[in-house]
């Protein structure tokens, strides 16, 4: 796969927040850290970045579960990437954890992944591609869910064009939702410098989409039918996440979000490398797999 296309070389994982509503298990773990069938959650937004030929991820988080990550995903070069870390003091919000990426970010556009949300589907990669050809503005992905009231909702007028995104409506105007993942022109930092609080206390990123659209910059995409788009917030969605991996991967014998698969398809470690990592995971059957994917090669 050819990923030259790239207008974005950066991206930030925001993987802090308070996690309440999976209390008492984020009473000492962080949510991005909890298993979604075979790995860890945070595998499944790093390899959507990574399918975007992002190289270089900033991770945020709180400072209670930071080492944690730092033990799990070392300094990227393990996967031909380059990995940094930033503590988020407080969970301020979702557009403040994007704000503490701005010297990390420096001239960049960025692309932006929630640390608990998981995306499928056949046409998903050519969607983050066109997504983040965009250069100018933000682009956001929509995604119709049957009760959109927990998100960010898209309000179009009756041409289809987007006219307001609408934070948790009690009466949603649309079936669709605005995903966890989202790409930004480096305006994005002078942007969230302008933010108010809003009355949960929190810089929104709702907010911030909504400047984009005020400013008639802000793309919508829309996902089909044929995707999936699981957020992993409630012990519900938590455990239908889990299931839908665990039905697809054992139907066909791929792997869902594997950081390791997409670094070696896409070139940026060889099969040595390959092989080094699969050894090292050997008794389970995760390991089993990466060995089996330098095995196949030639047959696939
Ligand atoms: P949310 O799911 O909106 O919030 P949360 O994770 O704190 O959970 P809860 O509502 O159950 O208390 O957060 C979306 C993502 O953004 C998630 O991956 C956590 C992350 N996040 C931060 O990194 N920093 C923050 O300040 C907030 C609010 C969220």
């Amino acid at each position: 796969m050819d990923f030259r296309y790239s207008s974005i070389r950066k991206g930030i994982l925001v993987a802090g927040g308070k996690g309440r509503r999976l209390a008492p298990l984020t009473n000492v773990l962080s949510k991005q850290l909890m298993p979604v069938y075979d790995k860890p959650m945070i595998y499944y937004p790093i390899t959507n970045l990574m399918l975007c030929g992002i190289k270089e991820i900033l991770v945020v988080s709180d400072s209670m579960n930071m080492n944690l990550f730092k033990n799990l995903l070392g300094d990227g070069n393990q996967w031909g990437m380059k990995i940094c870390y930033k503590i988020q003091k407080k969970p301020d919000g979702v557009a403040n954890a994007i704000s503490l990426g701005e010297s990390f970010i420096d001239k960049s556009n960025v692309a932006v992944a929630l640390g608990d949300n998981i995306f499928h589907g056949n046409d998903f990669v050519n969607l983050l591609r066109s997504a983040d050809s965009i250069s100018k503005g933000s682009t956001v992905l929509a995604y119709p869910v049957r009760d959109p009231k927990e998100y960010g909702v898209v309000k179009f007028d009756n041409s289809g064009n987007v006219i307001d995104i609408e934070e948790k409506p009690e009466l949603p105007s649309s079936q669709y939702a605005i995903t966890g993942i989202y790409f930004y022109d480096n305006t994005v930092f002078k942007r969230i410098k302008e933010l108010e609080i809003s009355s949960r206390g929190e810089m929104e990123v709702t907010d911030l989409n909504r400047k984009y659209l005020n400013d008639k910059l802000l793309n919508v995409k829309i996902m089909g039918r044929g995707m999936a788009w699981l957020d992993t917030g409630t012990i519900n969605s938590l455990q239908e996440a889990s299931f839908y991996v665990k039905t697809l991967e054992h139907r066909q014998g791929l792997k869902i979000g594997c950081p390791e698969e997409v670094a070696w398809r896409q070139g940026w470690i060889d099969d040595l490398q390959l092989e080094k990592l699969a050894d090292s995971l050997s008794n389970s059957g995760y390991g089993k797999y990466l060995l089996k994917l330098l095995r196949t090669k030639y047959t696939r």
